[in-house]
């Protein structure tokens, strides 16, 4: 097993001295975030931007996301505004990623931001993350740790997969939380969800005390209208499978113990479904299955963001 994945570190004081070097010479590599893994590149280095996106085969049209460790490190690179704050002091760190209007002095390498003049920013509360962004002075660049349109990646083995021997470091950091995508709120006008997550809007409702705007926007990622979030195999929702070969993935109670009957949570919980989703895809895929379907999952809290990673896995 070991020899497979000579790549794979688990964490502690020598790997970190290890990364931090690795990040400093302009390397990528794979990190745990609560969320799901990412590749982390240095984000002032255009050496390292340009590998991240060849790494993932990622088009140069749709931009990174940059993560710092808190907001003092980002106003270097970034405008803020009062909605920022309040939704800062609320959920960060945390699974939020926050588009602001980008500083004209900022030192974020153009390519990573699909040359807009805004950035989407992050700051991820895993501790493992957080410990390498301590000891560095710039932010990093951090996708999905997936090859471009894939399934996000939510343990090392996982970025194994994706990426196999290209990358010289991947850490351990067990499986993501999380397990689904930070949410995308733009905050550049009035504040509007682009990407849902475990927060929700109405999280994000209550804690600025207002409406989101549900506005149509020029596009403002291009990538973000692709399909996504694909595990290689078609997904159809709403319907049952009719051949032995296709699997069935439910949420709730009352359903068999089949072969083919894979539960997001059998308790009915849509966090836990969240976090479930990515890796039973993979492991239906794995198993062999030639296509995915999926019962209807509730649409309200965290089951928009299911139902949204979903709709663009089944384009
Ligand atoms: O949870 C996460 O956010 C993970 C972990 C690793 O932090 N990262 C992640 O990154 O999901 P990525 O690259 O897979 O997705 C970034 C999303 C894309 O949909 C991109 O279009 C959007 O953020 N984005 C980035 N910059 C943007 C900008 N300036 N305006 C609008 N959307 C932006
Ligand atoms: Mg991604």
């Amino acid at each position: 097993m070991k020899n497979i994945y000579s790549n794979i570190f688990s964490f502690n004081k020598k790997m970190l001295t290890k990364t931090v070097k690795s990040l400093k010479q302009g390397n990528i590599v794979g990190l745990p975030t609560e969320t799901v893994y990412g590749l982390a590149g240095n984000a002032y280095s255009e050496n390292a931007v340009k590998k991240i996106f060849r790494l993932k085969k990622r088009p140069k049209n749709n931009p990174l996301i940059i993560h710092y460790l808190n907001k003092e490190d980002a106003i270097r690179d970034v405008i803020i505004n009062e909605n920022f704050l309040k939704l800062y002091k609320r959920f960060c760190p945390g699974p939020l990623t926050f588009v602001l209007k980008k500083k004209i002095n900022s030192k974020i390498k153009t390519l990573a931001t699909a040359n807009l003049n805004t950035v989407a920013i992050r700051f991820p509360s895993n501790k493992i993350v957080r410990s390498i962004l301590e000891l560095i002075d710039f932010p990093l660049s951090m996708p999905s740790a997936n090859l471009s349109s894939g399934l996000s990646p939510v343990n090392a083995v996982d970025v194994f997969e994706e990426f196999k021997k290209r990358l010289n470091i991947i850490i351990d950091g067990g499986k993501s939380k999380i397990g689904i995508e930070s949410t995308v709120i733009d905050l550049t006008e009035q504040p509007k969800v682009l990407r849902p997550g475990i927060i929700s809007s109405s999280d994000i409702k209550t804690c600025l005390k207002f409406k989101l705007s549900k506005r149509k926007t020029k596009i403002r990622a291009p990538g973000m209208l692709r399909k996504h979030y694909s595990p290689g195999i078609p997904v159809i929702i709403g319907r049952k499978p009719i051949k032995s070969n296709h699997a069935y993935m439910v949420f709730g109670q009352n359903h068999k113990n089949k072969k083919n009957i894979f539960n997001l949570s059998k308790k009915g919980s849509l966090k836990e479904a969240a976090s479930n989703l990515y890796r039973t895809m993979r492991v239906i895929k794995r198993a062999g299955f030639k296509k995915i379907y999926v019962k209807k999952i509730p649409n309200f809290g965290i089951g928009i963001a299911i139902n949204d990673r979903l709709k663009r896995a089944s384009k």
